[in-house]
């Protein structure tokens, strides 16, 4: 029922326990504890070669290139760096720590996008040190502190401006980021998009490349991503008109919506690549000038759906609710502390005993967490076996995007290891946190 939700290698033996990359569940949560997230590296590459493949290809029609950045916050390690590298990705960064973990993986510099819209001096010096490709740049004040320690460090910055384009759309509010009142980018219906490519233009320690947008998160509405690209080719024809330059380069962001349950939908890269590439195509029929050289910035599509959270049950209790029924609440061994997206965006998720099949009657569930707070909850609703019992597997597939990234000691749990699966082989990507990381932290008493 959930098999649509999982992995492309994930199977169910004879014996009823899944396997994925060729490992048992059970032996993974043997050797490497639970919760466990565990990333399927077959998928999670064969994700980045659709989006690298679908985009040239749509692109590649017209005569134009793009390229595809990973938006490494999504899920980052520096094993998933030299991954998206060996997919012949590029990655997008937003802060130093990611610059830092994507340069250990051998992300080579020029192929690494800097974004943040509160950018530190020390992290914009060290994005020219090492030669960043481009530095997303989020605000006037940014423009005059990166053309300043530019000059001073004797060099030029390659920079993109971020445009706030006015297009709504994805998920939750807080993942909407295109809307006026937000903290991100540079209004394009006020007109300060079009001041800051100016003061980029004029400013001795840029080189202005072009504009960049980022509608928002988990957006299955393709006529979103057509209107935000022809307001973009718009606002690249304004510049050219009154400028007299055509900017090289057009993001047009990530986004891309994934399907977390059964019933949910998704935008494939192949359906997103074309019909991007048509609305650029217009955009460019009806303003004129060269095509730009595009970029596109997918997380949640390429680790999504590749990672999956195992956790080990231990209380399951029987609640009455005020209709009469039952509901049975699943207790795991994580929670909040390694899934926020359901506390925070209301997000939802399936998930399925993995260790055995059961024959028993399916129950209306509720998978939840350990921490001290009821809004603990990993799975708000689904269908769990009645005998669902301590010790069984549970898998919640779609966890791969901003789960362990996002993931917290609250309660001083140790996060969960992050285990990637291929051919049967597991091997680590992220190791779980000991006791002595947590004492490490702590300044004990004299
Ligand atoms: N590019 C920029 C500039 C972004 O800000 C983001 C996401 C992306 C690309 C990638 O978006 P994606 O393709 O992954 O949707 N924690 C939230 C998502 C926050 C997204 C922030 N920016 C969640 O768990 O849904």
């Amino acid at each position: 029922m959930t098999a649509a939700v999982f992995s492309r290698t994930v199977t169910r033996g004879e014996d009823g326990a899944l396997s994925v990359g060729g490992v048992d569940v059970r032996e993974l949560a043997g050797r490497f504890g639970t919760p466990l997230y565990v990333v399927d590296e077959e998928d999670m590459r064969a994700r980045a070669a659709a989006f690298r493949d679908s985009f040239t290809t749509a692109f590649g029609r017209h005569g134009a290139k793009v390229d595809v950045y990973y938006a490494s916050k999504a899920f980052l390690s520096s094993k998933v760096a030299r991954w998206m590298r060996a997919e012949d990705l590029c990655m997008d960064v937003a802060s130093g720590g990611e610059l830092e973990l994507a340069l250990r993986g051998g992300m080579p510099a020029a192929h690494i996008g800097l974004h943040g819209n509160n950018k530190s001096d020390a992290e914009l010096r060290r994005a020219l040190e090492v030669g960043v490709g481009r530095i997303i740049v989020d605000s006037f004040t940014e423009i005059e502190t990166l053309d300043a320690i530019a000059r001073e460090m004797g060099t030029v910055a390659p920079v993109l401006v971020r445009v706030t384009t006015g297009v709504h759309a994805g998920g939750h509010e807080y993942i909407a980021t295109s809307h006026e009142d937000q903290k991100f980018g540079l209004s394009l219906a006020a007109g300060a998009a079009f001041e800051a490519l100016v003061e980029c233009h004029d400013a001795e320690g840029i080189d202005l490349r072009g504009i960049h947008t980022h509608i928002g998160s988990q957006i299955l509405s393709l006529e979103a991503f057509q209107e935000s690209a022809e307001r973009m080719l718009g606002l690249r024809a304004a510049f050219r008109a009154e400028v007299g330059v055509d900017l090289p380069e057009v993001d047009l962001g990530g986004g891309y919506a994934i399907r977390y349950t059964p019933h949910g939908e998704e935008l494939t890269p192949a359906d997103a690549a074309h019909g991007m590439a048509e609305a650029v195509a217009a955009a460019v029929a009806k303003v004129g000038g060269t095509w730009p050289h595009l970029s596109i910035e997918p997380g949640r599509a390429i680790a999504g759906p590749a990672g999956m959270t195992l956790y080990r049950v231990g209380v399951v209790k029987r609640v009455g609710l005020e209709d009469g029924g039952e509901r049975q609440y699943v207790a795991v061994d994580g929670g909040m502390s390694d899934n926020m997206r359901t506390i925070t965006y209301g997000a939802e998720y399936t998930a399925t005993v993995a260790s055995r099949l059961s024959d028993a009657e399916p129950a209306l569930s509720r998978v939840v967490g350990k921490h001290c707070e009821s809004g603990d909850i990993v799975v708000r609703d689904v269908d769990l076996p009645h005998d669902t019992a301590r010790g069984d597997l549970l898998a919640v597939p779609a966890t791969g995007a901003y789960g362990r990234v996002m993931a917290s000691n609250y309660n001083s749990v140790l996060r969960p290891a992050v285990v990637a699966v291929r051919d049967g082989e597991a091997e680590l990507l992220v190791r779980r946190d000991t006791l002595e990381d947590l004492f490490s932290w702590d300044v004990a008493p004299d």
